[in-house]
């Protein structure tokens, strides 16, 4: 994984700061990679530092701590001209995809700059190359859509437009922040095997962000999940649903298991302390099976079998 790593994030931390409260750390010593035409999903309810995470890989956040490695670059600190060159090469997705566009400009437009100021494409040539991506991402005929004001386009043509606008710049990554999750049911399906065929045909690494642990399964090749800041299990997709290992993963999974809606578990003693202070599993507070050491100790992540890791002192029976 490390050799054909697009990018490789060593142990991240966030730190926001808060008036009159201690900071917080909204990702807290998170390593990850994602591998040439690979998918890795980022799954966890919400809080747990997942869009924190994907801002901090593309750069639009500077790690307060670790490393952000982009092909054997070392991206953490870059910026001026090198981080204008990292960000058509690391592009981000929004959920919202109204919010990610401006009312007062034409999707032609959206598409043109991006094709300008990343590419380096005379006008003429952006011009052109707009309706190549529109095509890319089944908004035809070309020259209708290219033509429209985001208020004339339904949730999901909206979200084609913001594909399209990810794919001006011809990243190596493209992280998708919940891409689906403001959409009609109806429409999630088609926007994700866009998605896919999209990276099949450009060669895409994503990193997949969703609170939908089925999207996730059916988008990604890896799994992550995240809980309170910290990835607390990692492993195939097929694995993680299969046999998950962290009784968080138990938990996400009872959760999407047979429910037509994404809805998750409550939340029974609120939200993960995200102090630099706390000690313990983040999960302990709510974990069915939590013992004493949980609570004083953070359970590293460890292999419970090849390419699969779980952070929990259940499995690492034998040690006191
Ligand atoms: N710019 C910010 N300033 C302060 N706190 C933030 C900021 N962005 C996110 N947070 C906090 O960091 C934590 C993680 O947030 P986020 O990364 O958005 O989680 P998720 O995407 O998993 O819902 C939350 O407690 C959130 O309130
Ligand atoms: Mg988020």
């Amino acid at each position: 994984m490390k050799d054909n790593a697009v990018i490789r994030a060593e142990n991240l931390t966030i730190r926001f700061a808060r008036r009159k409260m201690p900071d917080i750390l909204a990702v807290r010593s998170v390593s990850l990679s994602i591998g040439e035409k690979e998918t890795v999903a980022l799954v966890g309810e919400s809080g747990s530092g997942k869009t924190t995470m994907g801002r901090a890989l593309v750069r639009l956040l500077r790690p307060s701590r670790g490393t952000v490695w982009f092909k054997g670059q070392n991206v953490t600190t870059i910026h001026g001209k090198r981080l204008r060159h990292y960000h058509s090469q690391a592009q981000l997705i929004f959920q919202d995809p109204f919010a990610s566009l401006n009312p007062f400009h034409t999707v032609g437009y959206h598409l043109e700059r991006p094709l300008m100021n990343l590419r380096g494409l005379s006008e003429r040539v952006a011009r052109e190359t707009v309706s190549d991506l529109l095509m890319q991402v089944g908004l035809t005929p070309t020259l209708v859509y290219q033509r429209k004001y985001p208020h004339e386009l339904s949730g999901g043509q909206r979200q084609r437009v913001a594909i399209a606008r990810a794919l001006a710049g011809n990243p190596a990554l493209v992280v998708a922040d919940e891409p689906i999750s403001m959409l009609d049911v109806s429409l999630r399906a088609e926007v994700l095997r866009l998605l896919q065929s999209i990276q099949e045909q450009h060669g895409l690494s994503y990193l997949y962000i969703t609170h939908d642990l089925a999207s996730a399964r059916y988008l990604a090749h890896r799994i992550a999940v995240m809980y309170g800041a910290s990835i607390v299990e990692m492993a195939t997709a097929e694995t993680l649903v299969r046999s998950p290992a962290h009784p968080y993963t138990h938990l996400l999974l009872a959760a999407s298991v047979g429910s037509a809606t994404d809805a998750l578990p409550e939340t029974q003693s609120g939200a993960p302390d995200l102090t630099e202070s706390r000690v313990g599993c983040p999960f302990a507070p709510r974990c069915p099976l939590v013992m004493d050491r949980c609570r004083v100790e953070t359970p590293p992540l460890v292999e419970v079998e090849p390419d699969h890791v779980s952070a929990c002192f259940l499995h690492q029976e034998g040690t006191p």
